[in-house]
C-alpha cells in the first residue's frame, strides 16, 4: 500500500470526507475499534450519524467498568446501529483464571500481558482480520509514545493501514466536540479518567500526573501500553 499516496489523496479533505474516501476505497475491509471513550465517542458520532459504512467493533474484556457499559447502551438506543463485541477465547480465559484467579495481572507483568493478550489482544486480531484499514480515536497528546506516531500509519503487525483521524486533535477539541454535539460520553471523564480501560486496571488521575498516570499504575510508569498500538516484547 503507498502511504505517500493515500496521505496526498486525504491531504485536503475534513475528518467525514476523509473517512467516506477510506470506507469507499476499502469497502468492507474497513473498521473502526471503540473502547467508549472520550475521543471514540466522538468518532462514533461522525461514523453512525453521517452513515459511513465503516464496520465499528469493541474488545468485551469482561472487565469493564459500568459506565462503560451504560454508555455502550446508550449509544446503541441513541444511533440505533451495530457495536461488534469480541471476546476473549473462552477455554484461554477458563484456564488462565481457574489457575491463577481474577486478578492475577497485579502479580506480575507477565501475568498482566498474559490476560492483556486473552482479553485484548487475541481478540483484536480476530476483529481484525480480513480488513484493510483500522481506525481508532489515538491522539498525539496522550502519551510520549503516541507523539511519535502518524495519523496514517502501516501497521507492520496487523499488516494493514491504521488510521487515526483525531490524531492532531487537543483534549479540549474533543471536549468541545462532545458538548456541541450533545454525544454521550463516559461520566468516568468527569471524574479524573483523561484514559479508561479495565476497571480493575485504572485509576484516577491526580492534578499534574501524566493522561495515562492511571492506566496499569502498580507498574513502571514507562510502560503505559497494553499492546494493542505497539509490539510488545
Ligand atoms: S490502550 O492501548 O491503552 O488500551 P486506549 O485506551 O488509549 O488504548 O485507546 C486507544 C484506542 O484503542 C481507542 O481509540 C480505540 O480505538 C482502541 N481501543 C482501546 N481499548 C479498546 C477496546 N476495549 N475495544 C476496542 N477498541 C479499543
Ligand atoms: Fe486484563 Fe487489566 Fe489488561 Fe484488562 S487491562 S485485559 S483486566 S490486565
Amino acid at each position: 500500500m503507498d502511504l505517500t499516496l493515500l496521505r496526498k489523496e486525504l491531504a485536503n479533505k475534513d475528518i467525514i470526507e476523509s473517512l467516506v474516501f477510506l470506507s469507499d476505497k476499502f469497502k468492507d475491509e474497513i473498521v473502526f475499534s471503540t473502547s467508549f471513550g472520550l475521543e471514540d465517542q466522538v468518532l462514533t458520532h461522525l461514523i453512525f450519524s453521517n452513515n459511513i459504512p465503516i464496520k465499528v467493533f469493541t474488545l468485551e474484556t469482561g472487565r469493564l467498568f459500568p459506565e462503560t457499559y451504560y454508555v455502550w447502551n446508550r449509544t446503541l438506543e441513541i444511533y440505533n446501529k451495530p457495536i461488534y463485541a469480541y471476546y476473549p477465547d473462552s477455554s484461554s480465559l477458563q484456564e488462565m483464571v481457574s489457575t491463577k484467579g481474577p486478578s492475577s495481572f497485579y502479580e506480575s507483568v507477565s501475568n498482566r500481558k498474559e490476560c492483556c493478550y486473552i482479553r485484548k489482544i487475541e481478540p483484536l486480531k480476530r476483529a481484525l482480520e480480513g480488513n484493510q484499514c483500522w481506525i481508532t480515536g489515538i491522539r498525539a497528546d496522550q502519551s510520549t509514545n503516541r507523539q511519535h506516531m502518524d495519523n496514517l500509519e502501516w501497521d507492520e503487525g496487523n499488516n494493514m493501514i491504521k488510521y487515526h483521524p483525531i490524531f492532531d486533535w487537543s483534549l479540549a477539541d474533543v471536549k468541545s466536540f462532545i458538548q456541541t454535539h450533545n454525544i454521550v460520553y463516559n461520566t468516568l471523564h468527569d471524574k479524573g479518567f483523561p484514559s479508561i480501560g479495565c476497571a480493575p486496571c485504572t485509576r484516577a488521575v491526580r492534578e499534574g500526573e501524566d493522561f495515562r498516570a492511571g492506566r496499569w499504575w502498580w507498574e513502571d510508569q514507562s510502560k503505559k501500553e497494553c499492546g494493542l498500538h505497539t509490539v510488545e516484547s
